[in-house]
């Protein structure tokens, strides 16, 4: 069998968690392949609201294997809180959730690094999410850093030891005043870590060709956007790994040849938590009304999200570097009630129109350009099908498909599992 990919293709928080487990009931196996705790994936059904951050969206159903792949970094203290939140749904964990021996850990002072690094850029700060993602990751390919594999070496207390202390060289080297109390963290790092080992780690590259060979089928659960990705992102107000369909491959260890679908999933607007440039930014009320109705506040960080209109540069742009087969629309149903809605379809960058994302995306280099779309009414978040759709919205959504050249497949209106609209 072949191996799906779910991607955001903006700055994250597009409603992955919700569209993973929508899908999921039509595959054996859910893998996440990057990211970690800076990721927050929501998902709602039977009145229940839940909130993912490194445990795949399709541990909710019955059959499903989920895997945290090579590519994830892993804090074993959140993962520890992630465990405990899910411990009212009575799963069988052990059988359920796998997880790579090649996944590196957070360390307590990998959290405490990203403060540091933040706090000593000032107003230039990524406006990270403060989960030592960017840390972990320079350790990563630094080949510093520490492995879930390691928790089962006899000196992995030793390694740890040994990483810590050079990171607190590190801090003490920003010279910025950071209050910290090590040995708790440590203590709650170590105890996390037991928690950790009750559960079963694999080879997970071996493991997911195998099922594959066995006619299993998988689907990749991205976490973060294609515009946050470290090298196709808006560097460097980026995250630190390969958001984009690349990085399932070495996120997972799976051939670029068994990957078949590429499900690309966007808002039907824009938003990005943390600093760097967004041209269709809006600070206007129409931002603030899309940021009310949408709910738009960080599900990991609880800051306020920029809101803006689509922009149909960076989409194309996303489409492109990931090959998406499928576009999945979100959150339609916050957009009712404009009169017309701006699409942004070309920037106009230093004097000339282009349609493709140049290297400066900045305000000072780039001004989007518009064109108007009527708008529509009705609350769409009871209907079912695609033909209850108001007219306007009809052709909101076929334009997008004109503009960008793939198919919209689902259109989703509402945050439950059930106001999906399969087209
Ligand atoms: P993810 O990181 O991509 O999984 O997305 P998040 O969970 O961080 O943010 C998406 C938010 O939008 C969550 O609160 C979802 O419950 C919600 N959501 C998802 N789809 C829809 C939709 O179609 N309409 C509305 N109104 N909310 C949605
Ligand atoms: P999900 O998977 C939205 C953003 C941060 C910051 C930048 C770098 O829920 O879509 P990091 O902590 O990774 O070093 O932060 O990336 N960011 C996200 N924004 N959704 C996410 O994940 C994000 N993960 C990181 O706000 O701008
Ligand atoms: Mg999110």
């Amino acid at each position: 069998m072949t191996v799906d990919l779910l991607l955001g293709l903006q700055w994250g928080d597009e409603g992955k968690g919700k569209i993973v487990d929508v899908l999921t009931s039509k595959y054996d196996i859910i893998a996440r392949f990057q990211g970690g705790p800076n990721a927050g994936h929501t998902l709602e059904f039977d009145g229940i609201k839940h909130v993912l951050r490194t445990i795949p969206s399709g541990i909710f159903h019955k059959n499903s294997i989920n895997i945290i792949g090579n590519g994830v970094v892993i804090d074993p203290v959140v993962f520890q809180k992630e465990l405990e939140g899910l411990e009212k749904f009575n799963m069988d964990l052990k059988s359920k959730l796998l997880i790579s021996r090649k996944a590196h850990l957070i360390l307590p002072t990998h959290r405490l690094l990203d403060a540091a690094s933040e706090a000593s850029k000032g107003k230039a700060k990524i406006g990270s999410t403060l989960k030592g993602i960017g840390p972990t990751y320079m350790d990563k390919t630094g080949r510093n850093g520490i492995r879930v594999g390691d928790i089962e070496l006899t000196d992995f207390k030793e390694r740890y030891r040994n990483l810590a202390d050079k990171h607190e060289a590190m801090i003490a080297f920003y010279d910025i005043d950071l209050q910290y109390n090590l040995k708790e963290m440590e203590d709650e790092f170590f105890a996390a870590v037991e928690v950790l080992k009750t559960l079963k780690f694999i080879d997970s590259e071996e493991y997911l060709n195998n099922a594959l060979k066995e006619g299993k089928s998988i689907l990749a659960e991205g976490a973060q956007g294609s515009l946050l990705d470290i090298d196709f992102g808006t560097y460097p107000f980026v995250t630190s790994s390969n958001t984009t369909a690349a990085g399932a491959c070495t996120g997972l260890g799976i051939a670029p040849n068994r990957v078949k679908e590429v499900f690309g999933i966007f808002k039907a607007y824009t938003t990005r938590v943390g600093s760097g440039p967004f041209p269709t930014e809006l600070f206007d009320e129409t931002g603030q009304t899309i940021a009310r109705v949408g709910n738009e506040f960080g599900s990991v960080t609880g800051r306020a999200r920029r809101c803006g209109w689509l922009d149909l540069v960076a989409l194309k742009y996303a489409v492109q570097v990931n090959g998406v087969t499928e576009l999945y629309m979100m959150k339609g149903d916050v957009l009712s009630g404009f009169d017309t809605l701006k699409v942004c379809t070309g920037y106009n960058y230093k004097g000339q129109i282009i349609n493709h994302l140049p290297y400066n995306i900045e305000e000072e280099n780039v001004t989007p350009v518009y064109v108007e779309k009527k708008g529509w009414k009705a609350d769409l978040t009871g209907m079912t099908k695609y033909e209850e759709l108001p007219v306007e919205m009809k052709e909101y959504v076929e334009f997008i498909e004109s503009e960008v050249g793939v198919p919209i497949r689902i259109v989703s209106v509402g945050p439950d599992r059930t106001q999906t609209i399969v087209k």
